[in-house]
């Protein structure tokens, strides 16, 4: 893929709208990702926790890392590793386009981090 590849990047909410709220949940198709914003970057998870499926969107930024409001669990946001667990959450790629925030509806393979 190149950055030119501009098929499968999905429009979602205006980024200042994401500055204001920090973070939320936006559908892409079948699938619920979660926004949040880290410093002044964006990124995204999908919203169901790997550990026990609850919504990330609802979960808070802390440190750095996107914490799952159920159990605790830490996840990077750039790698969706939960921290000092095997588990991963699946991340997706996100670019700004025109004030507006596009993900890439299929989550980045853990090869590609
Ligand atoms: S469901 Fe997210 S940490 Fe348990």
């Amino acid at each position: 893929m190149t950055d030119t590849d501009t098929t499968h990047w999905i429009a979602t909410v205006r980024y200042a709208d994401l500055a204001r709220r920090r973070r939320t949940r936006v559908e892409l198709g079948d699938r619920a990702v979660a926004l949040f914003l880290v410093g002044d970057r964006v990124f995204a998870f999908d919203d169901v926790c790997v550990h026990k499926g609850r919504s990330l969107a609802r979960g808070v930024v802390w440190q750095g890392r996107v914490v799952c409001p159920a159990h605790q669990w830490a996840f990077d946001p750039e790698t969706g590793r939960a921290e000092g667990r095997d588990e991963c959450q699946p991340v997706h790629d996100v670019r700004i386009v025109d004030g507006v925030v596009h993900v890439d509806p299929r989550p980045r393979s853990h090869e590609e981090i």
